[in-house]
């Protein structure tokens, strides 16, 4: 595929007020998140969910596209259709996690590295054929006493870009994702250096594995303060800090940026991006690639009971519309009212 077809589905990724669902959750991940419902997590429930989520009428209007999970990539809605021509038929693009997940990194104590290269472009093959458009690969950094490394920075980068390349060359657009946890009790201004240090190391290695930046999408976290720090930073610091990092690292050739949630709650995660959008014009797109923070209320709602899938459907679909306005900066608190007066 020309890098022109590349950058047209990147920018269709990022198209004005839509932003990109993660419903790409691991066996592992989608366990704990049916677990917390009390839901055993069988290939059914989980392509029961899936299914609602996809089927939500009006979502288009704010998803450009789907991270989907290898099983569900392969699994259909009740009445037959795969879900991924499901998806296309209404407008949306189905996208592929490839990565195998992060391990930890040799000699490197507390820190970790993404798997999955091995195969890869055999696997990219399948996955063309089976109608993806755009693919992800999560990297993982980890903030703690005297970590990360920069050992861990540059293997995880190297990663993510050969992944990138690979991807590329299959015709498929890579979301290149390097998520600094939130979990640790460091402030935000460490954040701060440490996205920069990922950032940096992860455009120098695109640039050397020869990635073109019009065809790929960046999905980082936000800079914002460990969640067991006393002194958490605030809406406007995020979005200042978050967008300072952004412009020193990230070229502008780079279509767009779509941000993960990363632990932070439905509404705050809405609320940070549209204070980034307010402060625009931004040479990119800032978008959002939620996975908790679109899914939550939905999951919660529905709860296992298929009685409750419009219930469901209302949530998920109210967290689209929130974070479709968050695009423009034209989200205000009191539309996280209009869900319960539905
Ligand atoms: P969260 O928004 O829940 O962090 O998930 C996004 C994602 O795809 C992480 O890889």
């Amino acid at each position: 595929m020309s890098t022109d077809n590349l950058a047209k589905i990147a920018q269709q990724m990022v198209a004005p007020g839509k932003g990109i669902l993660a419903a790409d959750e691991s066996s592992g991940t989608i366990q704990k998140r049916l677990d917390s419902i009390n839901v055993e997590s069988t290939e059914e429930n989980r392509r029961a969910y899936r299914e609602l989520l996809f089927t939500t009428e009006g979502i288009e209007e704010y998803i450009s596209g789907v991270i989907l999970f290898d099983e569900t990539l392969r699994q259909s809605a009740a009445n037959g259709t795969n879900f991924g021509a499901l998806l296309a038929s209404r407008g949306i693009l189905p996208g592929i996690k490839v990565d195998k997940g992060a391990k930890d990194l040799a000699f490197a104590p507390g820190e970790k590295v993404t798997e999955g290269l091995d195969g890869l472009r055999e696997r990219l093959a399948e996955y063309v054929s089976l109608g993806a458009k755009f693919t992800k690969w999560r990297a993982v950094i980890t903030i703690g006493e005297g970590i990360p490394s920069a050992y861990c920075i540059d293997a995880n980068a190297h990663g993510l870009a050969r992944y990138a390349a690979l991807s590329q060359e299959a015709g498929l657009v890579p979301i290149v994702e390097p998520e600094v946890l939130m979990d640790a009790d460091n402030t935000i201004e460490v954040c701060e250096e440490v996205t920069n240090e990922a950032l940096e190391s992860v455009f120098h290695a695109l640039h050397v594995h020869r990635v073109s930046l019009e065809g790929m999408i960046l999905k980082p976290n936000m800079v914002i303060s460990g969640k067991g720090c006393t002194t958490q930073a605030g809406v406007g610091e995020v979005a200042e800090a978050t967008v300072r990092s952004l412009t020193r690292n990230v070229p502008a050739a780079v279509p767009g940026i779509c941000f993960l949630s990363g632990g932070q709650s439905d509404a705050v995660a809405t609320a940070h991006l549209n204070a980034m959008n307010a402060m625009g014009p931004h040479p990119w797109e800032l978008s959002f690639s939620y996975g908790r923070a679109l899914q939550a209320p939905a999951l919660k709602g529905w709860g296992g009971d298929a009685a409750n899938a419009p219930l469901a459907q209302r949530l998920f679909l109210h967290r689209c519309k929130c974070n479709g306005a968050a695009r423009t900066g034209a989200y205000e608190d009191a539309m996280e009212g209009e869900v319960a007066a539905a």
